[in-house]
């Protein structure tokens, strides 16, 4: 069986989506394929009780709990690894987990990390990306599926879906309408690489 690492730090709804789909489409048999876990950086994310009511595996790796990034990253690497009998998951997912990650950590997982980023890439890498496209004047706004290099927000685009800035946008109206399209992306761009000869 093909496992499934998700990493959040918040509500968890693109977690959800996942889940929600892997179900749905029935991936242990037609991918042979499972999410396995769902680790939060947060003690207090919505997402674990989410992963939790889903009958799935929950961990928490506090990075208030490390003296330093690397720390953290090695106690979240073994947390990762100790949910695949092979010692390390076919694909590891950043759901909006909120934490640069280190080049080791980014190494250990090469061409198995992938990320989740509300703007069209290379446009708006960060924080702030709604605002920072209303701020600009952009027409048109969007989402991202991107593998993970050790650069923050860069690594090769996986898939994108693009919506209209519409008259009256707030960066909460903008974050609304951008997300019900990454709930329908990252589920199919998830799919798609566990059917890769390297997952
Ligand atoms: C999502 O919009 C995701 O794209 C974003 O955080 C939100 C998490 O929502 N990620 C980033 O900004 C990463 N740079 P969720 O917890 O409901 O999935």
């Amino acid at each position: 069986m093909k496992n499934v690492v998700i990493l959040i730090s918040g509500t968890g709804s693109n977690m959800a989506a996942i889940v929600r789909t892997a179900q749905q489409q029935n991936w242990a048999t037609r991918l042979g394929a499972r999410v396995a876990a769902v680790i939060s950086n947060r003690p207090g994310a919505g997402g674990l009780r989410t992963a939790a009511d889903a009958g799935i595996a929950t961990a928490v790796v506090d990075h208030k709990a490390y003296p330093s990034r690397e720390a953290f990253d090695a106690a979240l690497m073994q947390a990762i690894d100790a949910h695949d009998p092979a010692g390390q998951p076919a694909l590891v997912v950043l759901a909006g987990f909120m934490r640069i990650l280190t080049p080791d950590f980014v190494a250990h997982y090469e061409g198995r990390l992938i990320n989740i980023h509300p703007s069209l890439l290379p446009a708006f890498p960060g924080l702030h990306t709604h605002q920072r496209a209303l701020d600009e004047g952009c027409k048109l706004a969007g989402v991202t599926v991107h593998r993970v290099t050790a650069e923050l927000d860069h690594g090769q685009i996986l898939a994108q879906a693009a919506v209209p800035v519409l008259p009256g946008d707030t960066a909460d109206t903008l974050a609304a309408r951008v997300l019900t399209q990454e709930h329908l992306i990252y589920p199919r761009a998830v799919a798609q690489l566990l059917q890769e000869p390297i997952c």
